[in-house]
């Protein structure tokens, strides 16, 4: 069988699944700590300005209420500068009167119960000093600026696509959209006596939330405990400490008692940031066998007034193609909103979604098959650094996609394909991330019965660490996956790094298999000349309980010299109904070049789920502000859409499963961003395949098809 998965764990099901599934698994909200109280906050109802009076009376007489923090009551938080004015950087939380975005927590009530605290939140009322707002990233992109990292780049000759034989200049637009994972942002927060602070959090790093609240109350990071076993999904919305879990522990800290708060989903649009609203133009030209002779990449993506946020939205068109003339320029717009944040694929997600349509576009123009016009551009060295790739299969992936999409099918000319009266549509496109590896420490320890524990501190946001894990323990020691018990998400257990950036099978993957090897050579040691790989009978004869190691493990030197990335494809057979205009996936076929696929099962979900997020993007995700007021109008699944099962028929993954034979000792290279990136661009091309329509503005909602 083609792209056969080739692993001793071939079959392995999520190690986590029973858990889940029978609600076992304990997320961060759903611990019964003693004597837990509640805490609600309350959102500013302007979008900029000042406090003028915040009244909190009649919140505070309500029944059950233990008290109401605003910025005038609230504990210090000793971590925050408290320079004025202050430079530009995180929001703090109850610091000053000043308002920044709508929604931005005001006051947190706390009281005995949930539904208490939520009632008295009702009661507390404001009154504001208001400013004329900006939340209109289209009115502003004038304003842009060019934030500290990121520069203008330029490779040859600025603008060559203009000269081009065959050329096509076109703007992108990308809206707002927000994570939204199932489990809404949630933190139990309890100040335990002699400065000590345990929290069960959602977060995508123990490690780093540890740091952040220990370096926020002055304390020592030892001193911080950070729980978090099992996370309901985050796609970066949980990198980094937001200010509502600042909140929660000075709440613990003001009363005296444990407090858990829990976001509203209204909260989740704009506490813990979104994928920024974006302006894009893309210019690409050709010669007319297709050869890219320019590639000009414009953005704009729209920030907060109090904090920078940037990404690699450029990034892309200086990395996906051969070509000898690239520039690129990036800015940032600042508005009365609320931060970003990085979201599955950041900065190339949106880059992507631009180029890989003008990619398209041109393909048109020149009236060459999409792949075709890909190839005859693939860079066979990295473009932007010169350096070899430590491993590339882009093409092989193209190559599998196009045959289980079934591409053969395609007719080049637009709206020439019906099925059942629907307009049908094929289209493609590429996408690519940075494969990363950092450092991780590990402990494995063989126990008397043959069991062997792995620890570390890293969290599993949903991807499936503890199955991958648990699939790369048992390659390394020769033992059933059944035999392997991994725990994570604990901020006292072994440094991990934090789970974004498609880097922790590569990471964290390969510190197990280190520590694997050394706990083998320690048994060899043991077992002097005898068999070694009978761990419990040599336990057993030198009278032991366990055996254990922990090693650090950390990416080799070899790899700067290389150029390391994966790849995806993602293919799309789309049907567009003529006289609605509702799309409906038809088939998704996505297929990665991510090294050595180390489970199977996960990997395959993985990709999925990209694919479904990348859908969402396409064709319905939109956080929509009223400019009148700066409030979002749609901050609810009622009105914010996401794919839903209906909307996802057919999705399959395929890898091209080779090792990268340079990155690390596993071979494996990172899919969670892969996985999304390409996709709503493939979604583009097969609407437009479909119907001769381009939808520029994404989401492609049936109006814009009209
Ligand atoms: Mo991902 S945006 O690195 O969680």
């Amino acid at each position: 069988m083609e792209n056969q998965i080739v692993s001793n764990t071939e079959g392995l099901s999520r190690v986590d699944g029973r858990l889940k599934v029978t609600g076992k698994a304990k997320y961060s909200a759903e611990y019964s700590v003693k004597g837990l109280i509640y805490g609600v906050l309350v959102g500013s109802t302007v979008t900029k300005g000042s406090l003028k009076t915040i009244d909190t009376k009649k919140a505070e007489g309500a029944p059950g209420v233990l008290s109401v923090l605003t910025y005038l009551n609230a504990p210090k938080v000793p971590g925050y500068q408290t320079d004025t004015p202050p430079p530009k950087g995180p929001l703090k939380i109850f610091y000053n009167d000043q308002i920044y975005f709508n929604g931005q927590p005001i006051a947190l009530v706390i009281a005995d119960t949930f539904e208490r605290a939520l009632f008295a939140a009702s009661l507390v009322s404001a009154t504001y000093n208001t400013d004329v707002h900006q939340t209109d990233l289209k009115a502003n992109i004038a304003n842009g600026f060019a934030p500290g990292k990121g520069k203008d780049y330029v490779k040859g000759q600025e603008d060559a696509w203009k000269s081009a034989p065959v050329k096509v200049e076109q703007e992108y637009i990308i809206p707002t959209e927000v994570h939204n994972p199932m489990e809404l942002h949630a933190i139990i927060a309890r100040w335990d006596a002699d400065d000590k602070i345990t929290v069960w959090d959602k977060t995508q790093g123990v490690k780093s939330t540890q740091r952040t609240i220990a370096q926020a109350f002055k304390l020592a990071p030892e001193n911080v405990q950070v729980n978090s076993p099992f996370v309901g999904g985050a796609f970066g919305a949980a990198l980094r400490t937001w200010p509502h879990e600042i909140a929660a522990v000075l709440a613990s800290k003001a009363v005296g008692k444990p407090v858990k708060l829990v976001l509203s989903r209204a909260d989740m649009f704009t506490a813990v940031g979104y994928r920024p609203h974006t302006w894009q133009k893309v210019g690409i030209g050709a010669t007319a066998d297709g050869k890219f002779t320019g590639i000009t990449h414009e953005a704009a993506g729209q920030t907060s007034t109090y904090e920078d946020f940037t990404e690699g939205v450029v990034n892309i068109s200086q990395l996906m193609y051969a070509c000898p003339n690239v520039n690129t320029k990036y800015r940032i717009v600042s508005l009365n909103v609320n931060v970003p944040t990085p979201m599955r694929g950041p900065g190339e997600a949106t880059g992507a979604f631009a180029l890989e349509c003008a990619v398209d576009e041109l393909s048109y123009a020149l009236n060459i098959d999409p792949i075709e016009l890909r190839n005859k551009n693939h860079a066979d060295t990295d473009p932007l650094s010169g350096k070899p790739y430590s491993s590339k299969f882009l093409s092989e992936a193209y190559k599998i996609g196009a045959e289980k999409i079934g591409w053969s099918n395609r007719k080049q000319q637009p709206g020439s394909l019906t099925e059942k009266g629907w307009l049908t549509g094929y289209g493609m496109a590429a996408g690519m991330f940075g494969a990363y590896r950092s450092s991780a420490t590990v402990t494995a320890r063989m126990m008397a019965d043959g069991t062997l524990v792995l620890q570390t501190a890293v969290t599993d946001i949903g991807p499936g660490t503890g199955t991958a894990m648990t699939s790369v323990a048992a390659d390394a020691m020769g033992i059933p996956a059944s035999k392997i018990r991994v725990d994570l998400g604990d901020s006292s257990l072994p440094p991990s790094p934090t789970q974004g950036g498609s880097q922790v099978t590569s990471t964290v993957g390969s510190a197990v298999h280190d520590a694997c090897l050394e706990l083998k050579e320690k048994f060899k040691t043991l077992a002097g000349t005898g068999d070694a790989t009978n761990y419990t009978q040599i336990l057993k004869q030198q009278n032991l309980e366990k055996l254990e190691v922990t090693t650090a493990s950390k990416a080799n030197a070899d790899m700067s010299k290389y150029a390391s990335y994966s790849w995806s494809v993602h293919f799309m057979k789309v049907l567009v109904h003529p006289a609605t205009g509702v799309v409906k996936i038809d088939k998704a076929i996505s297929v990665a070049d991510a090294g050595t696929i180390i489970s199977a099962k996960t990997a395959r979900s993985q990709m999925i789920g990209g694919t479904i997020m990348g859908t969402g993007m396409a064709l319905m995700e939109e956080a929509i502000i009223d400019h009148r007021y700066g409030r979002l109008v749609n901050n609810n699944f009622v009105d914010y859409h996401v794919p839903v099962q209906a909307d996802i028929p057919q999705v399959e993954a395929y890898f091209v499963n080779k090792p990268d034979p340079v990155i690390n000792p596993i071979g494996a290279k990172g899919m969670g961003e892969i996985a999304t990136i390409g996709v709503a661009a493939a979604i583009a091309n097969a609407v437009y395949n479909a119907t001769g329509k381009r939808v520029r503005d994404l989401p492609i909602t049936p109006d814009k098809l009209l």
